[in-house]
């Protein structure tokens, strides 16, 4: 979502008549967008800008998650920022920095909006072949240890024709493929019009080659979705579907809505209507009070669910939310061993769930080129959401190449181009 977000206020900043330069010794102005989903995340971005203030003569702002919920610790923490900006006043930042360009002072944007939402300006330079896209913002679901609801607050879904014209202008700009976000894009809706509704006005409203989405929560599944997937080519036969934990206990205290038999039931509706669907997962580890048998249950579930991949995190706490309050009792080293432990099971299963594709054929969209020793590749995307690498000098970025999968290496293809298009 933050990738969307800079890419909205790059396209205000290019509009307000800034231009991008490609190093911070050049900038006027250095912007570092923030996440808040975990500690380890918010430490990151402060080691980042304290690396940035290393640029004297630029404006140094921050927005996103972390901003919003420190506010003005942050000129404590950090002192060399000028401008700290919550997620709801994007809008504002243009005029805000240039103000802080002008007397070198300190500003602030936290005002909270409920009803904002932001849409690529028409100026937007950005031409990469896969693209994000954000339908909704906020979000109202309160899984106790997420501290999103907090700061992103609830849910605005955009106007379709808003969405239609950004993909639109992605397409022109030579997007190949768009993935549409939002903290949880199955509560979409704009008057009659939801989610599965949307990626139909999508589908027949553009030419866009691929459409996929992020991220789904399992309580709200609208099944059509995959009749959607199984009838339409564009819509990509992937779903990104946060499991948590497969433990039922864990599951209510984490206040997600369903149980693990719930979990596997959609899993079965929707490799019967889609029998190839590939299914990625979050998990989460050490969540408080978890035994090593809630954790069995999660593994039992991988195990069983079979996913193409999956992120995993320790648990972490965050201020403010209805976990925080629970004691964190499970050992930092105890998280550690259920994460690594799990990883192991994730990255076996994964190998197998790959390894069954090799020989078969594939698209895939071109979005990047890699360097591995003496080799050049070109990196793609298939619509499973699998990494593909191709050798070929005679291709460019957002080409469409069918391959056929000759070889794994780690968890990434080796293709053989058939044909492009
Ligand atoms: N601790 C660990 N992981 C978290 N996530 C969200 N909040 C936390 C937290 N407090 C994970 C969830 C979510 C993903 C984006 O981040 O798995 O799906
Ligand atoms: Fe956080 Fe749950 Fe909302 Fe996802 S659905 S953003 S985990 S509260």
């Amino acid at each position: 979502m933050n990738v969307y977000d800079s890419e909205v206020i790059a396209s205000m900043l290019l509009e307000d008549g800034y231009g991008a330069v490609s190093s911070p010794e050049d900038a006027d102005v250095i912007l570092v967008n923030t996440c808040s989903v975990r500690e380890h995340a918010e430490n990151r971005a402060i080691g980042r800008l304290a690396d940035l203030t290393r640029y004297r003569d630029a404006v140094l702002a921050v927005c996103g998650c972390m901003a919003q919920r420190m506010g003005e610790r942050l000129f404590q923490l950090v002192p060399d920022v000028h401008v700290i900006s919550g997620t709801d006043s994007y809008d504002r930042l243009p005029d805000i920095v240039g103000q802080a360009l002008e007397t070198g002072g300190r500003y602030t944007l936290l005002e909270k909006n409920d009803c904002i939402t932001y849409s690529l300006r028409p100026i937007a330079s950005h031409c990469s072949a896969t693209r994000y896209l954000s339908i909704t913002r906020g979000c109202e679901n309160y899984c106790s240890y997420c501290i999103v609801p907090f700061l992103r607050g609830s849910v605005r879904s955009k106007d379709p024709r808003t969405i239609l014209r950004e993909v639109g202008s992605m397409g022109s700009a030579g997007a190949k493929e768009v993935t549409l976000l939002g903290q949880n894009v199955m509560a979409y809706r704009a008057g009659k019009i939801n989610f599965p509704g949307l990626i139909e006005k999508i589908i027949n409203g553009s030419d866009i080659p691929r459409l996929r989405f992020l991220t789904s929560h399992p309580r709200d599944i609208r099944f059509e979705i995959f009749d959607l997937m199984a009838r339409e080519k564009r819509v990509c036969p992937h779903i990104h579907l946060p499991l948590q934990s497969g433990s039922n206990r864990i599951l209510r205290l984490m206040n997600r809505g369903y149980t693990r038999r719930q979990y596997l039931d959609i899993v079965r509706r929707a490799r019967e209507t889609v029998p190839d669907l590939a299914i990625t997962t979050d998990i989460i580890v050490g969540f408080p009070s978890e035994t090593e048998s809630d954790y069995h249950d999660t593994v039992d579930l991988v195990e069983k669910v079979r996913f193409d991949a999956a992120f995993t995190f320790k648990y972490s706490p965050r201020e403010g939310t209805a976990a925080a309050s629970m004691d964190d009792d499970v050992p930092t080293a105890v998280k550690k061993e259920r994460l690594h432990d799990l990883n192991e099971t994730i990255g076996e299963i994964r190998r197998e769930v790959l390894r069954e594709q090799l020989g078969s054929e594939t698209e895939i969209v071109l979005d990047g080129s890699v360097q591995k020793r003496e080799y050049h590749f070109w990196k793609g995307r298939s619509p499973h959401f699998r990494n593909v690498l191709i050798s070929g000098n005679h291709v460019r970025e957002g080409d469409i190449v069918r391959v056929r999968l000759r070889e794994l290496r780690n968890f990434t293809f080796i293709g053989e181009e058939l044909v492009r298009r």
